[in-house]
């Protein structure tokens, strides 16, 4: 990537002539079979930004109680697009359905009108779970009843399809927006992609704009998205399938235990059930034995298993974690 970076062709992207940035653009448009994509800094950039291309505030967007675009993108919702929010709890990060069916709001001088729907793709919270293709379907199907889009946080969807197989322009006719992360399971070291329909894309060219993600020589970070699609998309499934091997090994040690049903990609939560440890401290120890994992709260801590991280790192993980068990 970073042979990549220094030679690519860069143009001024805000003024729409950066020639990497259009390559980049144009091979994920393709991809998902969308109309047009465009080049974000950042994923929560990408969702917020997609937000207020589609509603006009005061409009409600329902998401996921557990879903990032609600939860852990800063109240962007309020802040951004003005959106009145309405969240549902899910299973695995999927709105019941009978619960989504109820929640598109009549015609009403009274309530907000219904604008958009968020859906997850993997769903983070609920440990990297996989949609299930139908449920997407079914989800558009109810909103296209009533005329609401549907927006994809797919940030990690590579690892999703990685497992399912799918034509990803199976994933891209399920909803009418889908941000994309290049920096996750691609492992860019910066970057999103939003696509859309040509109408879209411009409405979110100019959010963009008002947001301060217009950049400049934006080519010398989308040339490392090629890069990710030519070189790391195809070996992604290595990472789920360490992931599975790091949930299996952890399930014989004593001291923790799976905080998810399922290890299906690359995200494991384990709960500390010792109570002599916390999160916080296997945290730290982990990280003196050079295994980086996150504490999220006092009991959860969470493992990413990503391109660079070989088995021989799993293993050395899980004996960091055994003796660290073991030693308290
Ligand atoms: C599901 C999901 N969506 C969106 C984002 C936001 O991405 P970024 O960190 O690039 O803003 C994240 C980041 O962790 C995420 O996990």
């Amino acid at each position: 990537m970073l042979e990549a970076m220094a030679s690519a062709k860069v143009g001024d992207d805000v003024l729409g002539d950066d020639p990497t940035v259009a390559a980049l653009e144009r091979r994920f448009a393709d991809l998902f079979g969308k109309d047009a994509a465009l080049f974000m800094p950042s994923g929560t950039m990408a969702n917020q930004c997609a937000v207020a291309a589609h509603i006009v505030p005061g409009e409600e967007v329902i998401v996921e109680a557990n879903a990032h675009i609600f939860q852990y993108e800063g109240g962007g919702l309020a802040r951004i697009a003005g959106a009145h929010v309405n969240m549902i709890l899910g299973e695995r990060g999927m709105l019941p359905l009978p619960d989504l069916a109820h929640s598109f709001r009549p015609p009403s001088v009274h309530m907000p009108r219904t604008g958009l729907v968020c859906v997850e793709q993997t769903h983070l919270f609920s440990g990297g779970s996989i949609l299930p293709i139908e449920y997407l379907e079914e989800v558009h199907s109810m909103a296209a009843h009533y005329s609401v889009a549907v927006h994809m946080d797919g940030a990690r969807i590579f690892n999703a399809q990685a497992e399912t197989s799918l034509d990803f322009q199976r994933y891209g006719a399920v909803c009418e927006s889908m941000a994309v992360s290049l920096c996750k399971g691609l492992s860019c070291p910066v970057g999103s992609m939003l696509m859309g329909d040509g109408a879209f894309i411009e409405r979110a060219r100019h959010v963009r704009k008002w947001m301060g993600g217009g950049m400049r020589q934006a080519g010398y970070l989308a040339a490392c998205g090629l890069v990710a699609l030519d070189e790391v998309l195809p070996v992604i499934s290595e990472d789920n399938a360490r992931c599975r091997r790091l949930s299996l090994a952890a399930l014989a040690l004593e001291g923790i235990q799976m905080a998810q049903e399922t290890t299906d990609t690359n995200i494991l939560f384990l709960e500390v059930t010792d109570p002599r440890l916390d999160a916080p401290m296997i945290e730290s120890e982990l990280a003196e034995k050079g295994v980086q994992a996150l504490a999220l709260g006092p009991r959860l801590l969470r493992f990413v298993t990503h391109s660079g991280i070989t088995d021989a790192d799993v293993d050395h993980a899980v004996m960091a974690l055994q003796t660290i068990l073991s030693h308290n």
